[in-house]
C-alpha cells in the first residue's frame, strides 16, 4: 500500500486525526520565526501546523503525499480566510527548487533509507540561519500506546539527526511527554525534539 492509500484512509473519517491545535513544540517556538517568514511543511496532512504558522503571518506551503489530507487543510484554510499553498507529493520525489526561512514536521514517518535524502533536500532548501523544527517518535515509542508506527523502521533516535546535521547549530533532545493530539496520539509518548539552524 502506498504512503498516500494508507494516510487516505486514515484521513477520510470524520474530524481532524490530530486535532486542530498545532504541535505544541513548533508553536513553543514561534517567536523564533518572524511574521512574513517563508515556511514549508512537509508531511503536513491534514494542516493543524499549516494553519497555524499562516494565521501568524508567515507564507505557508505544506506538502503530503494524501489528497485528502490536503484537502481538508485547503477547506479550514477556505474557512479561516487564509492561504496556504500546497503540493500533494510523495517526499521521495519532492524535487528543491525553493528556498524557506523555516521547514517544519510533526510525526513524520519516513522509512530510514528514505531519510538521509530527505534531510539533504532540507539542508538545501533552508536559507542562511534557516531553521528545521521537527518533533518525530523515538523508536523507544515502541513501549507506549499512545501513536505512532509499531515498525521501527519508521522511529528515529537522536543520532539520526546528529549525524547527518552535525555541522548546524542543534538542539536535538529525546523526551517522555504527554500528548493529547485528537485522537490519533493520546497519551504518554517518547518523542525526539529537534531545532536545527543552518
Ligand atoms: C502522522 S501524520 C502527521 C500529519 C501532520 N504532520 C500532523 O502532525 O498532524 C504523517 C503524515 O506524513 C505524510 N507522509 C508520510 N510519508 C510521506 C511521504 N513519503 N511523502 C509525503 N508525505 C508523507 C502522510 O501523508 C501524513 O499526512
Amino acid at each position: 500500500m502506498s504512503q498516500q492509500e494508507f494516510w487516505n484512509s486514515k484521513f477520510s473519517r470524520d474530524g481532524y486525526l490530530y486535532g486542530l491545535k498545532p504541535n505544541t513544540f513548533i508553536a513553543s517556538k514561534i517567536k523564533l520565526f518572524p511574521r512574513g517568514s517563508k515556511v514549508l511543511c512537509l508531511g503536513e496532512g491534514e494542516g493543524r501546523n499549516a494553519i497555524f504558522l499562516a494565521k501568524r503571518g508567515m507564507e505557508v506551503t505544506a506538502i503530503d503525499a494524501s489528497d485528502i489530507g490536503i484537502s481538508k487543510l485547503h477547506f479550514r484554510a477556505l474557512e479561516e480566510n487564509l492561504k496556504i499553498e500546497t503540493i500533494c507529493a510523495d517526499l521521495n520525489e519532492w524535487e528543491v527548487k525553493e528556498k524557506y526561512d523555516v521547514i517544519v514536521a510533526s510525526y513524520l514517518h519516513m522509512y530510514k533509507n528514505e531519510r538521509e535524502d530527505l534531510f539533504e533536500k532540507i539542508e538545501e532548501s533552508l536559507n542562511p540561519d534557516g531553521y528545521f523544527i521537527g518533533e518525530f517518535f523515538s523508536t523507544k515509542q515502541l513501549n507506549y500506546t499512545s501513536g505512532g508506527p509499531k515498525d521501527e523502521d519508521l522511529l528515529y533516535t537522536v543520532d539520526d539527526f546528529k549525524k547527518h546535521f552535525a555541522l548546524c547549530d542543534n538542539e536535538i533532545k529525546e523526551q517522555v511527554t504527554i500528548l493529547d493530539e485528537g485522537k490519533g496520539h493520546q497519551g504518554e509518548a517518547c518523542v525526539i525534539r529537534v531545532l536545527i539552524q543552518k
